[in-house]
């Protein structure tokens, strides 16, 4: 009795045992899943478990992408993928976003899932990504809570730095001028020029260049007007700079040199050496001379070469003075103008002034003459009269030539520049 009572417990407990295994069996893979849908990730801590990071600029476009495809390739590729974004805090919701191709969540249209057939791949594209987009995600394949992946996604601030030239740029003609666009950021910048009318050419004949500089080679007039470069990191507004480049002609950069000399002497005092010149001899000729020379030059310039003394303009031949011009209408273009101060004495002591006139530049220099004059000796003879004829002077023209032979080429275009 108690025999047939005991089999039928054990038979009931075996019964009660399988079944209640299968139930366990079918709960526990249920349970797995849901042992892991719960288990909380740190996101302030992402440790090994990421499997994958991503910085984008907020604005930008965020591409999560998820794949299983390496492991066992055939089995999962029938397997769809499911994405969850896990929560902030460790109490909260994860929520789901996508199962397969399917879209859950859909924030304004920004989320999107790409699922190619046939694989076990899954992109998530997050348009115009916010920054409470940050944050982990975490994908699955759909029937198997532990293979699964988390992806952790920082949105961050774009930001622009640019340190470009001056609004006005100014360069000479036949020179190289470059303008600078340097702009910096997240996401990194490009950088492109254009004229600020973008129909118009830029100088290398494109209407477009891309890179932080554009280099405007060997200048020409119409290379100046408006350039406009844009910064452009595809995530904020386009930021754009206008400079004016000035082209300015050469001949504003002229440079200057005047120098002195006594009659009897080789030596030329240049400019600040001046005031070392040898006192004027009584009587013999003095020599002040002023120079320009430019690189280039317009062939239409007209230059006025005028000497004053003491502010009172200055004739070209006198009793007491006589002024030489010189120019050279080539490579490098060079004017000068020289003041004979014939037969120095006292009353030609005082200030000289030589003043060059062109359209677009004006310079002049200051001679001074304070020093007393010396007696000549004996060699060159007797004092001569302190007001003398006109014929005495005009036999004393060779003596002039002569210190002019100093340069031949200066001589002989001399002749033919008498006016
Ligand atoms: C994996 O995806 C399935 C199907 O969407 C889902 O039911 C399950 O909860 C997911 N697994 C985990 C661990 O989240
Ligand atoms: C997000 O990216 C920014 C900029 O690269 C970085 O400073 C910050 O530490 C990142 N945050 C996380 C959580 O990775
Ligand atoms: C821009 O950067 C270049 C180097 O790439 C530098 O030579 C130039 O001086 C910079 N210009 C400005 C305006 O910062
Ligand atoms: C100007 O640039 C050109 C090439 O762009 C170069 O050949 C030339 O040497 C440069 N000139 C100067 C003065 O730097
Ligand atoms: C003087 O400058 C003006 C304007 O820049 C220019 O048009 C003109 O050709 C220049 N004159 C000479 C002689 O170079």
């Amino acid at each position: 009795m108690q025999m047939r009572y005991l089999f039928v417990l054990i038979v009931l407990l075996l019964l009660l045992n399988s079944c209640s295994a299968r139930k366990r069996r079918k709960r526990g893979e249920k349970n797995a899943g849901k042992r892991n849908s719960e288990k909380k990730v740190d996101v302030s801590n992402p440790a090994d478990y990421i499997w994958a990071k991503h910085t984008v600029a907020a604005g930008d476009t965020a591409v999560l992408h998820c794949s299983f495809d390496a492991m066992y390739p055939t089995y999962y590729a029938y397997k769809s993928i499911d994405w969850t974004k896990e929560p902030h805090e460790k109490s909260g919701k994860g929520k789901l976003l996508a199962t397969g191709d399917k879209m859950v969540y859909d924030n304004n249209n920004r989320y999107r899932v790409f699922t190619p057939s046939g694989t076990a791949l899954s992109v998530l594209i997050i348009r115009r990504a916010k920054k409470s987009d940050s944050g982990l995600f975490r994908c699955n394949l759909s029937d198997s809570g532990h293979r699964h992946k988390y992806l952790l996604l920082n949105v961050t601030d774009s930001s622009i730095e640019a340190q470009t030239s001056p609004d006005e740029v100014k360069g000479y003609v036949g020179e190289n001028v470059t303008l600078w666009c340097n702009a910096t950021g997240y996401p990194r910048p490009m950088i492109y020029w254009t004229r600020e009318n973008s129909h118009d050419k830029l100088p290398d004949g494109t209407y477009q260049h891309w890179g932080n500089s554009l280099q405007v080679s060997n200048t020409k007039k119409t290379d100046g007007g408006s350039y406009l470069c844009y910064v452009d990191n595809f995530v904020q507004p386009i930021m754009s700079y206008v400079f004016k480049l000035k082209i300015l002609n050469k001949e504003t950069k002229a440079k200057f040199e005047a120098e002195m000399f006594r009659y009897d002497s080789p030596k030329l005092y240049v400019g600040e050496n001046m005031k070392h010149a040898p006192p004027p001899v009584r009587g013999r000729a003095y020599i002040l001379v002023y120079k320009m020379y430019m690189e280039d030059y317009n062939p239409n310039m007209k230059i006025h070469m005028t000497w004053f003394k003491e502010n009172k303009k200055l004739k070209r031949y006198s009793k007491r003075f006589m002024i030489l011009d010189y120019t050279k209408s080539s490579k490098p273009y060079r004017a000068e103008s020289t003041l004979i101060i014939r037969t120095f004495d006292n009353i030609d002591n005082g200030n000289y002034i030589c003043h060059f006139q062109t359209e677009n530049l004006s310079n002049w220099q200051v001679f001074k003459m304070h020093k007393k004059p010396i007696d000549p000796n004996p060699p060159f003879g007797p004092t001569p009269s302190p007001t003398p004829k006109v014929e005495l002077v005009k036999t004393k023209m060779p003596k002039t030539e002569k210190l002019y032979s100093m340069d031949d080429e200066d001589f002989a275009d001399e002749s033919s520049g008498h006016n």
